[in-house]
């Protein structure tokens, strides 16, 4: 039998991931990440990446899992959902939310260098870029978690759900932007 907990735990804790992409949007603006330069003739990773949407989405994709965290606690999860116990549970967090920006902006350096331009579409890339990213900063810093809850028992189960639905998830968020006038494209 497959337990539903591992069905919907990888989703729920890939949530800080899935949030900064959207709050970049309404945080973003001002200076550019690359600055302004180029490079090969094409910018870097042009004016759609900035600081201000770097670190505004990174910090409301964590304040969106110190909520969880919360609502966890309030109906009494031991290990807060699965994200561990304080102080510990900041690192996966920050990794999540941060990693999931590096993703984004990894992914627009890819698109300037295949010189599609920012805002036009890149399937794939578009929409893993942010899950690529989450789970590189992952690896690279915390192993042991994500094996722990992305893999051990049946969770790789509900980490291929998760990563079934992002697209739908990705589409779904940018349709909304899209008719709040947020968003420029619905993608
Ligand atoms: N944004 C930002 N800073 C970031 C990420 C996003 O300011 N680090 C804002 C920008 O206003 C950007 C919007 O969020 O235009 C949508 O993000 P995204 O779709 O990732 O960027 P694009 O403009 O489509 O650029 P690209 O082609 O490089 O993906
Ligand atoms: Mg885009």
């Amino acid at each position: 039998m497959v337990d539903w907990v591992d069905l919907v735990l990888p989703l729920w804790l890939m949530v800080p991931a899935l949030v900064p992409n959207s709050a970049a949007v309404l945080t973003g603006g001002g200076l550019p990440m690359d600055l302004g330069r180029t490079w090969r003739g094409q910018r870097v990773l042009g004016d759609g990446k900035t600081w201000r949407g770097f670190f505004g989405g990174a910090f409301v994709g964590m304040a969106v899992g110190l909520v969880q965290v919360a609502i966890a606690a309030g109906v009494g999860s031991t290990d807060h959902g699965g994200f561990g116990q304080w102080p510990d549970l900041l690192g996966p967090l920050a990794l999540l939310a941060f990693g999931a920006l590096l993703g984004d902006a990894a992914g627009s350096f890819v698109k300037r260098r295949l010189r599609i331009k920012r805002g036009a579409k890149a399937p794939v890339l578009d929409q893993y870029n942010f899950v690529v990213g989450a789970l590189v900063m992952l690896a690279i810093f915390d192993w042991s978690w994500l094996v722990e809850h992305f893999w051990e028992g049946q969770r790789y189960l509900g980490a291929l759900v998760f990563l079934a639905l992002v697209p739908i998830l990705h589409r779904g968020v940018n349709v909304l932007g899209f008719r709040w006038g947020k968003k420029e494209v619905p993608w």
